[in-house]
């Protein structure tokens, strides 16, 4: 059995995280500082150019030790060795659970069914590779011969997210003269803003959908090949799609030729699968050295993620100060802001990671949680959220965790811009923890030359409680290295939380019933007759968008 036997929630363990977090609360983070002069280095991780610095947390020593104690009662170590084997852990679905074995650099065999995966997975990466380079080079062209200079990736969610995340992070690598777009929304607005831009000719569509069932990917994807066709004719097809996905019948029932599929497999998991030939048009953009760089990084962090001791093992730090948070400190959110233009879209990739991961509310022996699980993830890049939600995180009624990311070295190092950026995400993790209190506040307006009245108005709305939460990762550069080394950090996070809330973190059977319904409603929206088998608000609102659109 995967999950853990007894509620978590009713262990030793959690008993004494909980009276320690109520000691916690009342700590000041500057004490600790202040008393503790090796706290930066008792509480900073390396693995090569990444540093995890995590001393600005509301913990101690203790603390760690008995949140330590959390991840042994869940058996934590053996459930990342399971993982790693290809046990069947992700059990509503009964499948293994091996985005790791997409990245497995070393190459040795890993077992699902009695089956070695690494031949497959190998010889889909040559097909990666041949097919990515075919392309940049131009030696695989359009129907009427002309270099593919614009790749299109059809597909949502984790068909989407990963590849679209990882191909702007690797923005400098693009080679000058290729475009590369993302069609996921099923808002035909998505498709249309794209395909205006295209020329048929010069199109390559990438269709991902690991199912090859999705409504949006297919519905795009249809769309995009009757563009095509109108202009290049039905056996323009064959050089102009090709799909990515697990289900060959369906891509064959869509009319691309297998020859034009690249596979993966069922142990991949939707949001886990940038590794795999999701990631097509990453190597098409980036190039397949980069591609391979990418995989190398992840596969250093898992290296370090199986062999590290939990105690200096930096996606299960990570997890266990989420966990803090959640579940004895009773927050909810949790806020991801990567200090780098290029890394803009991890937050919205990290949202599907963590949140269609770990938002579940059953655990593996089938029981109602009574616990907190997945925080909400939000972010965005900084400096730009600074100017937005930061209010909230300097001055709300409780505090949002950071992360903080940013490389020491831009790819764009122009005049000070960059000396700047640093300046700022220096200056905020310090201000989120040190505040400013109300006598200080007082002070400052004394030297603006304020009343006595003017200050004693203002004083309260320029006080800092401080005393937040925050950990800062800072790499050298953002190379495709580097990349991966991240996304690897925030899965395994993911998993080491799902492990200790004792939940399957690899199905997402919370997104289906909204998909039932919609198929309920359409054809409601497309007939004569107002539904009135829904809710009155659901049937109003369905009459209300008829009439609208008569
Ligand atoms: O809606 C949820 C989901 O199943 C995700 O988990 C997945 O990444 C996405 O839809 C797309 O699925 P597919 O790749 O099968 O089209």
């Amino acid at each position: 059995m995967f999950g853990i036997s007894r509620e978590i929630n009713k262990s030793r363990a959690w008993n004494k995280l909980n009276k320690y977090a109520r000691k916690m609360q009342k700590v000041e983070m500057a004490d600790m500082f202040a008393h503790d002069k090796k706290r930066v280095s008792r509480f900073s991780l390396d693995l090569d150019n990444m540093h995890l610095d995590y001393s600005k947390n509301l913990i101690d020593s203790k603390a760690m030790l008995y949140l330590l104690a959390l991840a042994n009662k869940a058996d934590l170590k053996n459930k990342i060795e399971q993982m790693f084997n290809g046990a069947k852990i992700n059990s509503t679905e009964k499948r293994a659970v091996l985005h790791t074995a997409l990245r497995n650099r070393d190459n040795h065999p890993i077992y699902v069914d009695g089956q070695d995966v690494m031949p497959e997975i190998n010889r889909v990466l040559g097909k990666i590779k041949d097919f990515s380079e075919a392309v940049r080079l131009g030696t695989f062209t359009g129907h009427t011969g002309k270099k593919l200079t614009n790749i299109v990736n059809i597909g949502i969610g984790g068909s989407d997210l990963g590849p679209k995340m990882a191909v702007e992070a690797l923005r400098r690598y693009h080679l000058k003269d290729m475009n590369f777009y993302f069609i996921s929304n099923i808002d035909g607005t998505a498709c249309a803003e794209v395909l205006n831009k295209l020329d048929p000719e010069t199109t390559l569509f990438i269709v991902c959908s690991k199912t090859f069932t999705t409504v949006e990917t297919l519905t795009n994807a249809k769309t995009c090949r009757k563009w095509l066709i109108d202009s290049l004719g039905e056996p323009a097809v064959a050089k102009h799609f090709v799909a990515v996905s697990t289900n060959a019948a369906e891509v064959e029932k869509f009319g691309i030729n297998v020859d034009n599929m690249f596979e993966f497999w069922d142990f991949v998991g939707g949001r886990y699968s940038m590794w795999s030939a999701i990631g097509l048009i990453i190597a098409i953009a980036a190039g397949y050295d980069n591609f391979e760089k990418m995989l190398d990084g992840a596969h250093a962090m898992d290296e370090h993620f199986r062999y590290a001791d939990l105690a200096s093992n930096m996606p299960v730090i990570l997890a266990l100060l989420s966990i803090w948070y959640v579940n004895f400190f009773g927050i909810r959110n949790h806020v991801i802001v990567p200090y780098d233009q290029y890394l803009s879209l991890l937050p919205a990739y990290l949202q599907q990671l963590v949140m269609e991961s770990n938002g579940k509310s059953v655990d593996m022996n089938n029981n109602f949680i009574t616990y907190q699980t997945s925080p909400v993830i939000f972010g965005g890049a900084g400096t730009d959220v600074q100017h937005s939600f930061f209010q909230l995180l300097h001055q709300g009624t409780s505090f949002v965790p950071c992360d903080f990311i940013i490389p020491a070295i831009s790819h764009n190092e122009i005049g000070n811009h960059h000396e700047i950026l640093l300046a700022n995400i220096l200056a905020q993790s310090e201000a989120l923890m040190k505040g400013k209190t109300t006598a200080q506040a007082a002070e400052e307006l004394k030297a603006k030359g304020l009343s006595s009245k003017e200050i004693a108005d203002l004083k309260r709305y320029k006080t800092f409680k401080g005393n937040r939460p925050s950990n800062t990762i800072i790499f050298k550069k953002i190379d495709a290295y580097a990349l991966g080394e991240l996304v690897a950090l925030y899965e395994h996070k993911t998993f080491v939380e799902g492990v200790i809330w004792n939940i399957n973190s690899f199905d997402q059977m919370g997104v289906e019933l909204g998909k039932q319904l919609a198929l309920k409603i359409l054809p409601e929206l497309q007939g004569e007759a107002n539904p009135e088998a829904h809710d009155a608000s659901t049937n109003s609102l369905i009459a209300l968008i008829k009439n609208l659109r008569k």
